[in-house]
């Protein structure tokens, strides 16, 4: 078992102490992606992560200045968004930061008492409460600012039918690629400045009433030449998980320093998404071209059985099959998890994706942070930003 999870109280006990929870969130809605050129965007999702044509809005729905693709697999909806002309603010997004994520949005059952209790509690407002409707019936939306110029976007959709929400039309497309096996978002981490994890966390709870499931120092997370702290912030029924990420004082500059130099600010680092047979999944990812952080050493292999203790025993995969994809392995008190870690999706060295299988585990793989932290280590040295 890795040492970092021996000790981890997962603080469930808080999570559920009675307290009356103000934002019940009944999960992920949608991840909204602001991008240079959508339509290609959503061509690459499709054809290398398997997600399907969904939903649509643009010049032929009436919608004149910004164009939507809405992709979906399982239960993760993305939405691709492209101004239409130079005069959308979104332009002024996309050359800061190039592409990224803009939403993070989540499903709730009352998007005005959502917004009346975070604004209450000190959040910056992105939008108040908007009536969308059409003949399937309407939705209401509300948004607040978090890290960076992310937003969180409240969706109430208990009296909508429609296929998205109004103003989409069904995507139907000719081109279908399969799926690639992935069902959910299981968490959404950020990455924050010097010295703003404790903000972040302590905006987390007062504002948005989550706790503060797990967290890692500088001491858990490093190489020989970067550090990192973790805080994995979740809500109170465990259906949302925001790990916020701070750089530390290192010998050389960390990955998280560097998605900051690039994405000029706070932002989604990396989003996870689960998988049922996570073999079967990097196989077909692998197939379709999506690149992955090159392997750990033969090492890591060789001290599977010695660091996952008990759970080799319920281990299904064979462990030179994971070699051989270079999936990762971790196990905590409950159980152990597979993980891997695609290299960034755009040219600026910011977004990645992680596909994790949980067997039991409710960590995020904390012994497999080294291993990780060395691939992305030369990754970095290859692009002269270590
Ligand atoms: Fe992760």
């Amino acid at each position: 078992m890795s040492e970092s999870l021996k000790s981890v109280n997962y603080g469930l006990d808080k999570i559920f102490d009675g307290a009356q929870d103000f934002l019940p969130l009944l999960g992920t809605d949608y991840v909204e992606f602001y991008v240079g050129n959508a339509k290609q965007a959503a061509h690459f999702y499709k054809t290398a992560f398997g997600f399907q044509s969904f939903a649509y809005k643009g010049l032929e729905t009436g919608s004149k200045k910004e164009v939507s693709y809405v992709l979906k697999q399982g239960k993760i909806k993305i939405v691709l968004t492209t101004p239409l002309n130079s005069k959308s603010s979104i332009n002024e997004h996309l050359r800061k930061h190039g592409d990224g994520v803009k939403v993070i949005a989540l499903l709730v059952n009352d998007a005005i008492s959502a917004y009346n209790e975070t604004i209450k509690r000190g959040a910056k407002s992105y939008f108040p409460p908007k009536l969308s409707q059409d003949e399937s019936g309407k939705i209401i939306t509300s948004g607040i600012y978090t890290y960076g110029e992310t937003v969180h976007v409240f969706v109430e959709r208990k009296n909508y039918k429609g296929v998205f929400f109004p103003g989409f039309v069904k995507w139907e497309s000719n081109y279908n690629p399969p799926g690639a096996g992935l069902k959910f978002i299981d968490h959404i981490v950020g990455n924050v400045g010097w010295g703003q994890m404790n903000t972040w966390v302590n905006w987390y709870e007062k504002v948005m009433g989550f706790v503060n499931f797990l967290s890692f120092d500088d001491k858990q997370i490093h190489t020989e030449y970067s550090a990192l702290m973790s805080k994995v912030m979740s809500n109170g029924n465990g259906r949302v998980k925001f790990p916020i990420n701070e750089p530390a004082k290192a010998k050389k500059r960390s990955q998280i320093e560097e998605y900051l130099d690039f994405y000029e600010d706070c932002g989604v680092q990396h989003l996870a998404v689960a998988s049922e047979d996570i073999i079967k999944t990097v196989k077909h990812l692998k197939k379709n071209g999506v690149e992955f952080l090159p392997p750990p050493p033969q090492s890591y292999y060789d001290n599977i059985p010695s660091r996952l203790g008990e759970h080799m025993k319920l281990m299904k995969e064979d462990i030179l099959e994971l070699q051989k994809y270079s999936v990762l392995v971790d196990a905590d008190e409950e159980g152990y998890l597979l993980q891997i870690f695609t290299k960034p999706i755009e040219d600026r060295p910011t977004l990645f994706f992680e596909i994790i299988q949980r067997m039991g585990a409710k960590g995020f793989g904390a012994g497999n942070f080294k291993a990780l932290f060395q691939s992305i280590e030369r990754e970095q040295e290859n692009r002269g930003t270590l």
